[in-house]
């Protein structure tokens, strides 16, 4: 995650996203193109771009909801969400699509009932694709915590995430 240089010199305990967001404003005021900007230092304070910036985006910037929900969707980097406890990245390059990856998206999807981007409705998994993990020749291929896994079928999916909840 990047860190705005301001980041670490100001103690933003105790403001609401609101504030912090206001406080993004002024820190880009008078920049050419500041959205993206203010919504990268928005996002390093609060680890997400919470719903409830956007009016104050609005107003302080005088753009419309659909361009800032634009851009915040346009780019990947962007969440609206917090990470949850555990990140899954299922690999969505061609090698892993081609062998059996789709089918395997479509069981996470199910099972944590979200899609990429998103969080699952227990706040236990945040759901990610990654483009190759190195492991093509071994696909499909996904990463859950950072440890990466091959060869991975619906029910061996199932069962890394079984192990990971009985961990925490
Ligand atoms: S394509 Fe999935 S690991 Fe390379």
């Amino acid at each position: 995650m990047q860190t705005s240089p301001h980041a670490q010199d100001q103690d933003l305990s105790g403001l609401t996203p609101e504030e912090v967001t206001l406080q993004a404003v002024q820190e880009h005021a008078g920049q050419k193109g500041n959205l993206l900007p203010i919504l990268h230092t928005i996002q390093d304070r609060l680890a997400c771009i919470p719903e409830s910036v956007v009016p104050v985006l609005v107003e302080q910037l005088a753009l419309s909801r659909a361009e800032i929900h634009g851009v915040i969707s346009f780019y990947a980097h962007f969440r609206t969400q917090p990470h949850a406890t555990h990140t899954l990245e299922i690999c969505r390059a061609e090698a892993c699509q081609a062998r059996g990856g789709l089918e395997l998206t479509a069981h996470a999807r199910r099972r944590l009932n979200c899609d990429f981007h998103e969080n699952s409705d227990d706040g236990q998994y945040t759901l990610e694709p990654v483009y190759c993990l190195g492991l093509c020749a071994q696909s499909p291929a996904v990463m859950l915590d950072g440890v990466p896994h091959a060869r991975v079928t619906p029910e061996k999916l199932d069962a890394l995430l079984r192990s990971q909840e009985a961990q925490s």
